[in-house]
């Protein structure tokens, strides 16, 4: 199969389809055929024929039902996964086919989409299969040629983030930054990753013209001493990136540009990038958590949140995040309540490193006044709880070997890589 493709026929994204027994192969390739820029070349029913099609008709996405029998014939997804194939496979499985999905992922399927899902969903999945299939091409010439040096990532990236909203991230990212920045003196930046409905400005006073949105949009004609200084100084040391004004502005930014964001922050200086993300798994906030070393997962001890994140963490172990980067919290934003952390723990499969208090005065009149917890509010118990986490994060990243790559090493008892929703992301736009 040759891995030098054209682009798809007048400028559309090649999609194959391979059908489970269900009618969503159907559906999907219905959906394709309405898009614009997307073709579909057509459904796959027996597997037999799935590599003669692919070499035929060059697909640059392919969906594969795992209710195809593909994890009975392995060795035709690994061929239509490989990046010879020039294709990227995203497989679709049911909610409850976890470790299926897992199996086909180790097989080196790219993604991943978990019934039901929304049009949407299905075709943000291609759109983003589809930039590895261009960042693949673009890397083709480069092979060969001795690997080009990665850019050096200086300071560590923490994502604070819940698939439940309302549970207190905000008020842990902006007092971890700040708490960070008292413990170690080091550069921290803040990000307000919840591009849409951000609120560190207000909960930190900040005023600026500067944002996510105006940074990734001059980021290629910025050098790194113009970067830093565009960053706005608050107060506690922190630096901080506040979000886009109007919604317009938040929806004109793609994955890509808040990646790359991400890592020219984390090249700045020496010390941690602390980044708000919001709660919902979309595009960008996966590029957020795909970009960190250390994600911090917060939860209340609600039946509602636990069970989100139950979840989430169910697919993080599929993507293979590693447990070691993988910071769960226990934030007790609503009540004082009398649980049993332990059980907690057990129903979640996963530790907790760090337990935050419950102090609603003082966190209601910190975000009031628009000032840092742990600064004006440092002996409630929520502030110390904050900068206790503060220091474990300090302490496990002393811990960590130094890296200049993206990648994590492979422990002793680790998985070998950590993957992102779509692997193999190493390339230049990010
Ligand atoms: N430890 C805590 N004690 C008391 N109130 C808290 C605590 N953590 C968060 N809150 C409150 O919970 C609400 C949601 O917090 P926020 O940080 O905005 O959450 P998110 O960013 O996840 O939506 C806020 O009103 C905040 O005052
Ligand atoms: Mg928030």
């Amino acid at each position: 199969m040759s891995s030098d493709r054209e682009a798809g026929p007048m400028g559309k994204v090649k999609v194959l389809v391979i059908p489970g027994m269900d009618p969503v192969g159907d559906w999907m390739a219905d959906v394709i055929k309405l898009e614009q820029d997307m073709a579909c070349l057509g459904l796959v029913r027996d597997l037999a024929q799935a590599l003669e099609t692919v070499e035929r008709l060059a697909p640059e996405v392919i969906l594969v039902d795992i209710g195809s029998g593909i994890l009975q014939r392995t060795e035709i997804l690994s061929r239509l996964a490989a990046p010879a194939s020039g294709a990227a496979v995203i497989v679709v499985a049911m909610l409850g086919e976890v470790d299926m999905v897992r199996q086909a992922m180790l097989h080196g399927a790219q993604g991943f989409l978990l019934k039901p899902f929304s049009e949407a969903e299905l075709l943000s999945s291609i759109r983003q299969a589809y930039e590895l299939v261009l960042q693949r091409r673009a890397e083709m010439p480069k092979r060969g040629i001795p690997e080009q040096a990665e850019s050096i990532r200086r300071a560590e990236v923490i994502a604070v983030f819940s698939p439940k909203g309302g549970v207190g991230c905000t008020t842990v990212a902006i007092n971890l930054a700040v708490a960070l920045r008292t413990l170690t003196d080091k550069s921290t930046i803040l990000l307000d990753g919840d591009l849409r409905f951000g609120d560190i400005d207000t909960a930190l006073n900040i005023s600026s013209a500067t944002n996510v949105g105006t940074l990734v949009s001059q980021l290629d004609e910025m050098d790194n001493q113009l970067l830093d200084r565009s960053l706005i100084p608050h107060k506690s040391g922190v630096r901080v990136v506040v979000a886009p004004p109007h919604l317009d502005m938040a929806d004109a930014i793609r994955p890509e540009h808040l990646r790359k964001l991400i890592s020219r922050l984390s090249e700045l200086e020496d010390g941690y990038v602390v980044i708000d993300a919001w709660s919902s798994l979309d595009d960008c906030t996966l590029s957020i958590l795909d970009k960190c070393q250390h994600l911090v997962v917060i939860t209340t001890p609600q039946v509602t949140a636990m069970r989100d994140v139950h979840r989430f963490l169910e697919v993080l172990n599929l993507l293979g995040y590693g447990r070691s980067s993988t910071r769960l919290v226990l934030n007790h934003c609503y009540h004082r309540s009398e649980v049993n952390v332990k059980d907690l723990e057990r129903a979640l499969g996963h530790p907790f490193v760090q337990e935050i208090d419950y102090s609603p005065n003082q966190v209601t009149a910190s975000l009031n006044r628009g000032v840092p917890l742990v600064q004006e509010y440092r002996d409630s118990a929520a502030a110390r709880s904050i900068m206790r986490l503060a220091q474990y994060l300090v302490e496990s990243t002393d811990a960590r070997p130094t890296l200049d790559t993206e990648e994590e090493p492979a422990g002793k008892n680790e998985k070998p890589k950590r993957r992102g929703l779509f692997s193999q992301r190493k390339t230049a736009s990010a």
